[in-house]
């Protein structure tokens, strides 16, 4: 059945602002991440250490974390694409890191430049390190739907790095429609074949929502037993290595459904659309979410 409360894991402050054509002054992602921490969510992905060139939105990372890693009563994960990320990482004050793993081989050699089994030998080393320094690790997985390149992926190809994830000890598996591409028609064979794997309370879904479906696949989700949601306040996002793809689902539209259907998540949703407000103004664009700009009064 339908999980009484939802632990809604915030990526905007990373997944979105790594998409950001100009890039968006280190305070004004400091701010972010303070006013989504102080909306009640229970997990903030901050930035990524990956590397400058790949990404120069993230290049500020070291600045980011050492000005927010203090905050209390919040996770603040951050991605490490390899060793060097995650020694970078640790030095700025991270507590908890996110490795990236594809279910696309070609996916994975554009978004990280090595192949799947490369990537899992690199997050091996991540886990391992991380393990002995009580840092916790949370594993993605990017495709899990399908690929830019290769199309459609299969469930048994997700299942797989999802349980060599776990098996490496990572606490949570987010399955990722990096694309966008999802619907419910898709993500229940993918569940299904995730959770003969993993357990189900290991899980995370993170949608995004190029065509408008992540609400729908939300809840057949919900309805499959996942109580972990990724988002992004006011839909920021997308993946510079997936041309195309567009936000995550906003945060502010998860937590009004989810209040809808009786679910906990111990989000403020008036601080939320506050939080939506202050960077959809920076952007100089309109949010991404309905609901937000319903409630806001259009
Ligand atoms: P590479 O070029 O193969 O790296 O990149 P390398 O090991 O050959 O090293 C080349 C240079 O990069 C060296 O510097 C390294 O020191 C440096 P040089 O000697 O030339 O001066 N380097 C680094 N610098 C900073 N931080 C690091 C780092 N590692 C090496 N961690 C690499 C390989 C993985 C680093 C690169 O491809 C990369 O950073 N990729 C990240 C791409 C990315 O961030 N994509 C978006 C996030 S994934 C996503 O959005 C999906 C998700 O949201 C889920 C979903 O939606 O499905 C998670
Ligand atoms: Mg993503």
């Amino acid at each position: 059945g339908m999980p009484k409360h939802v632990k809604i894991g915030e990526v905007g402050p990373r997944d979105g602002l790594q998409n950001e054509k100009n890039t968006v002054p280190t305070s004004v992602k400091v701010e972010l991440v303070q006013k989504l921490v102080s909306c009640g969510l229970p997990v903030v992905e901050v930035t990524g250490f990956v590397s400058p060139k790949w990404v120069p939105q993230l290049s500020d990372a070291k600045d980011v974390m050492e000005a927010v890693k203090d905050l209390e009563g919040v996770r603040l994960p951050v991605l490490t694409p390899n060793m060097k990320g995650f020694e970078a990482a640790v030095a700025a004050g991270a507590k908890e890191v996110a490795v990236f793993v594809s279910a696309s081989e070609s996916f994975s050699k554009s978004n990280i430049n090595c192949s799947i089994e490369e990537s899992l030998a690199r997050y091996r080393a991540v886990t391992s390190a991380a393990k002995k320094m009580s840092i916790l690790v949370r594993g993605y997985v990017s495709c899990a739907i399908g690929c830019p390149v290769e199309g459609a992926i299969s469930p048994l190809k997700v299942a797989y790095v999802a349980k060599e994830l776990h098996d490496m000890g990572c606490f949570e598996i987010s399955l990722g429609d990096t694309i966008g591409i999802a619907t419910p028609g898709a993500v229940v064979p993918m569940l299904e074949a995730v959770m003969a794997v993993v357990p189900v309370e290991k899980l995370a879904v993170h949608f995004h929502d190029t065509y408008g479906q992540s609400l729908s696949n939300i809840l057949v989700s919900l309805q499959m037993g996942i109580s972990t949601i990724d988002s992004s306040v006011a839909g920021l996002g997308g993946c510079p290595y997936a041309k195309g793809a567009s936000g995550n689902v906003s945060t502010e539209d998860v937590v009004y459904i989810l209040n809808g259907l009786g679910i906990k998540t111990n989000v403020d949703l008036h601080k939320l659309l506050l939080a939506g407000e202050f960077i959809s103004k920076y952007l100089g664009r309109p949010s991404g979410s309905k609901a937000a700009i319903a409630l806001s009064g259009g």
